[in-house]
C-alpha cells in the first residue's frame, strides 16, 4: 500500500495550538499522518475523532490505531460535520478542527481508484465508492454544455468547450471508461506546444472535484466549524488549489468581521445599551502559512499547499 506523507505537519500542529487533554477533530484522516502526531501531542487524556469517507482510510485507521481508546474513527463525509457533531454531543466542545483537503497519495497512486491519468484504470474518481456516480457514468450522460462548464469552473481549463466537444464526439463512437483513454482524448483536443504539466491535469482535477462535490462539502464543513469549535478552538485548513483556498479565505474573512446587515443607525444607542447591534465576529484570523522550500523540494505534493488558521472567539 503506497504511503501518504503528511503535508505541512509541523505548521498544522502549531496552527491547531494543541493542548494536552484537548478534544480534536481530523476531518480528513487519509493515512493518519496528522492524526498520529496530534494523538502524541494531546497526551493520554486528549481525545481525537477522525473522519474520512474512503473505506481504505477506514481500514488504515482500524489497523494503525487498534486499541487506542482515545482515538475514534468515523466513516463520514465531512459535509455532514454539523449533524455528526450533534450526534456525538460535541457542539461547542472541540479545541481544534483540521481539514487537509483533496485526495491522498494512495488514492492517486492506486490505478483501480481511477484518479490517475498516468496509471491506466477504470474511470471512477470517487473517494467514497459507495456514494455518487463514477466519472465514466457522468461522462457518458452529461450534456456537452455541462461538461464544458465543469472543466471551466473547477479546472479553469481554457479549452473547456473544445475538450467537451471532443469527448461528446468520442463517446458516440465508444464509451469512455478508462483513465488513460480520457487523458489521450483530452491531449488530442488541446494541441499546441508541450506544457510543463500534462494537458489532462486541469480536466482531471475538475472532474474529480465535480464527482466528489468537493467545494460544496468544504463550504458546509466550514459553516459547521462555527458550532463545533469551543471558544479559543482553532480551525486549520490545508488547501491545494486556488478554488479551495478562495473559499477558505472568504469564509475566514467574513466570519472574522462584524456583521452589519441588520444595522440600523438610529438604534445605535439603544443597541449598545441592550448589548445588541452589529454581531460580534465568530473568528479571529491567526494567519496563512506556506510550506518551506525544504518540504517542497522533498515532497512535490506540498508545492501547491497553503495553510490558513483561524481561532473561534469565545
Ligand atoms: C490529503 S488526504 C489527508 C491526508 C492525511 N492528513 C494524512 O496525513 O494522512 C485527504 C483525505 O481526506 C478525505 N476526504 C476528502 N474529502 C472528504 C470529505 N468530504 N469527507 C470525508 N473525507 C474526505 C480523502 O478521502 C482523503 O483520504
Amino acid at each position: 500500500m503506497p504511503a501518504h506523507r503528511p503535508v505541512m505537519l509541523d505548521e498544522a500542529l502549531a496552527g491547531l495550538a494543541l493542548k494536552a487533554g484537548g478534544t480534536y477533530v481530523d476531518a480528513t484522516f487519509g493515512r493518519g499522518g496528522h492524526s498520529a502526531a496530534i494523538l502524541t501531542q494531546i497526551g493520554p487524556h486528549g481525545v481525537l475523532h477522525a473522519l474520512d469517507h474512503d473505506p481504505e482510510a477506514c481500514r488504515a485507521a482500524a489497523s494503525q490505531f487498534a486499541g487506542r481508546t482515545r482515538f475514534h474513527f468515523h466513516r463520514r463525509n465531512f459535509s455532514a460535520l454539523g449533524a455528526w457533531a450533534r450526534e456525538q454531543q460535541l457542539v461547542g466542545k472541540v479545541d481544534g478542527l483540521l481539514l487537509d483537503l483533496g485526495v491522498s497519495s494512495p488514492q492517486l497512486d492506486d490505478a483501480a481508484r481511477g484518479f490517475s491519468f498516468v496509471h491506466d484504470g477504470p474511470l471512477d474518481m470517487r473517494m467514497d465508492p459507495d456514494a455518487g456516480m463514477p466519472a465514466a457514468h457522468w461522462l457518458a450522460t452529461a450534456e456537452e454544455g455541462e461538461i464544458a462548464e465543469v472543466l471551466w469552473t473547477y479546472g479553469e481549463e481554457r479549452a473547456s468547450r473544445r475538450i467537451a466537444r471532443r469527448l461528446v464526439a468520442a463517446r458516440a463512437e465508444a464509451p469512455i471508461t478508462r483513465t488513460t483513454q480520457l487523458a489521450e482524448l483530452i491531449a488530442r483536443a488541446v494541441p499546441g506546444p508541450r506544457q510543463k504539466i500534462h494537458p489532462a491535469t486541469r480536466s482531471f482535477q475538475a472532474i474529480r472535484i465535480h464527482i466528489n462535490g468537493e467545494l460544496d462539502a468544504l463550504k458546509t464543513a466550514l459553516d459547521a466549524s462555527l458550532d463545533l469549535l469551543a471558544g479559543g478552538g482553532r480551525l486549520a485548513v490545508i488547501s491545494f488549489h486556488s478554488l479551495e483556498d478562495r473559499i477558505v479565505k472568504r469564509f475566514v474573512r467574513e466570519a472574522s468581521s462584524a456583521k452589519h446587515e441588520a444595522f440600523d443607525p438610529t438604534q445605535v444607542l439603544y443597541d449598545a445599551r441592550l448589548g445588541s447591534g452589529p454581531t460580534a465576529p465568530a473568528f479571529r484570523v491567526v494567519g496563512r502559512v506556506f510550506p518551506s522550500d525544504a518540504e517542497c523540494a522533498d515532497n512535490p505534493r506540498a508545492r501547491s499547499a497553503v495553510l490558513r488558521v483561524a481561532e473561534r472567539r469565545p
